[in-house]
């Protein structure tokens, strides 16, 4: 049951194996315990790995089970998986199951559904993979340094009836920032950082090492799983003359389309899965670029055909994924709920509620806090639900960016339909776990609260997260 270590050789492994995680991670598929359960380990701990190429050195992370990303968790749905977790850090911890409908003392948040994990601690997870689809896991402690520093794996919950693709791959984007030494800056929730953008990086990486080429053959299907494990950093990838068909956003089926402008867009914590046909001449190379930051181009991996072609025209096989088990909000009874966010630098904000007094932004700062959901920003523990739903009622959020910067909201235990984007409908209105705000952005949202408990809702930016931006939905 124990996950081996990496061994120093991996970046040899990962060039060859780049986009198999699993093959690397020795954690698919484990054996049934004795009562059904998929049952996996992981250790999480301080480790060295190759993110940068030879002759850089190896990197100080922070791993499960020594690996980067973490071991890969693959079950197929309806099975229950047991994840035994053992902390051999010097801090406390806990592990999310991001996007994963499950039972609240299963969900991984520190002092509202569980104790933190100690040092030399041990928790055991335990839940039913109720949806198919792409999801990952991470911390939910001190999130702003324990991700950035590597913790962090994919979660692929298979379809009972997978679509037909020649390989399914799993793409884990990070962004670090890395110091000439190739170690990571040490300016966890740095000021800047905090009431700007987040911990924008410098080095972008595939399931942890920086990618050069990824190896194809004309005509393979692909399905390419994306999961945005950044703090801060948005991709907007352009795959050149590979149409991409997203098949599935966080996890969830969506109409088989291709995106407007034909660029893929993650921010943080947000997954995307893709279908691929790739078409292009057998020895040809073409790139990937990241063009979110515009006038900032990122060259992020190229793929080279330098194999044997597979088919002259693609597969006609079906796109589309099954449904998943979503119970659907009946919007014209919904209860609406006006949300704000506030805060950061140029942005205006006078200052905020902390722990029920008014306190100005100067005061907020002194605090590290520089964010807030309608006016209140969190301190310490949130406990108090700045919302009480009842069970099986449905609820509209009606979401305004009052910032001067983007911010991935989430919440936890549920999905919910995204209805509008500033007064448009949205296309498809998918099912998302996450969802992307520009400034200024207004996002309407509605969802089924049906799954009781106390959940987070909050900014997937762990700095603006821990200064303030998060809140807890109770229901009941
Ligand atoms: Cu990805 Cu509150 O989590
Ligand atoms: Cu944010």
């Amino acid at each position: 049951m124990s996950e081996g270590r990496c061994t120093p050789s991996r970046r040899a492994v990962l060039a060859g194996a780049l986009g198999s995680a699993s093959l690397l991670a020795g954690g698919r598929w484990p054996a049934l315990a004795a009562d059904g359960a998929r049952e996996f380990a992981l250790d999480i701990g301080p480790a060295e790995v190759q993110i940068a190429p030879q002759p850089a050195p190896a990197t100080r992370i922070w791993s499960y089970n020594g690996a980067l990303p973490g071991p890969e968790l693959r079950v197929r749905q309806g099975e229950r998986l047991r994840v035994i977790v053992t902390n051999t850090l010097d801090e406390p911890t806990t592990v999310h199951w991001h996007g994963i409908r499950l039972p609240n003392a299963m969900d991984g948040v520190p002092h509202l559904t569980q104790a933190p994990i100690a040092p030399g601690g041990r928790f055991v997870y335990e839940f039913d993979a109720v949806d198919a689809g792409t999801f990952w896991y991470h911390p939910h402690m001190r999130s702003a340094e324990q991700t950035a520093r590597g913790l962090y794996g994919p979660l692929i919950i298979e379809e009972r009836d997978p679509p037909r693709v020649d390989r399914d791959i799993t793409w884990v984007l990070d962004d670090w920032r890395l110091a000439r030494s190739a170690q990571i800056t040490e300016d966890f929730g740095h000021f800047h950082d905090i009431t700007h953008a987040g911990r924008i990086g410098n080095t972008v990486t595939i399931n942890g090492a920086i990618p050069e080429t990824f190896k194809v053959r004309r005509g393979e299907r692909i399905r390419l799983r994306l999961i945005n494990a950044a703090n801060a950093r948005n991709f907007a990838l352009d795959l050149g003359a590979h149409a991409p068909v997203i098949v599935a956003l966080d996890g969830q089926p969506v109409e088989p389309h291709t995106p407007r402008g034909g660029m893929v867009v993650l921010g943080p914590a947000m997954r995307v899965d893709l279908i691929l046909d790739m078409m292009e001449p057998a020895g040809s190379r073409t790139r990937v670029v990241d063009r979110f930051y515009q006038g900032r181009d990122y060259r992020l991996v190229d793929f080279v055909y330098d194999e044997e072609p597979l088919r002259d025209a693609p597969p006609d096989w079906t796109l589309a994924l099954p449904a998943n088990p979503l119970t659907e909000p009946d919007v014209a009874n919904a209860t609406r709920h006006e949300i704000s966010f506030t805060g950061g630098a140029m942005g205006g904000m006078r200052g905020a509620q902390v722990r029920g007094e008014w306190r100005d932004m100067r005061s907020m700062v002194r605090a590290g806090l520089a964010w807030a959901i309608n006016g209140v920003a969190a301190h310490g523990h949130v406990m108090e639900p700045m919302v009480t739903m009842q069970r099986g009622t449905t609820h509209i959020l009606d979401m305004v960016n009052q910032s001067a910067f983007f911010h991935p909201i989430h919440l936890h235990g549920h999905h919910f339909r995204v209805l509008s984007r500033n007064g448009e409908p949205v296309r498809h209105k998918p099912w998302q776990d996450t969802v992307l705000m520009a400034p200024d952005d207004r996002v309407e949202v509605a969802f089924v609260a049906d799954n009781p408990g106390d959940w987070m809702f909050h900014c997937h930016i762990p700095e603006h997260m821990e200064a303030g931006m998060m809140g807890v939905v109770r229901v009941t």
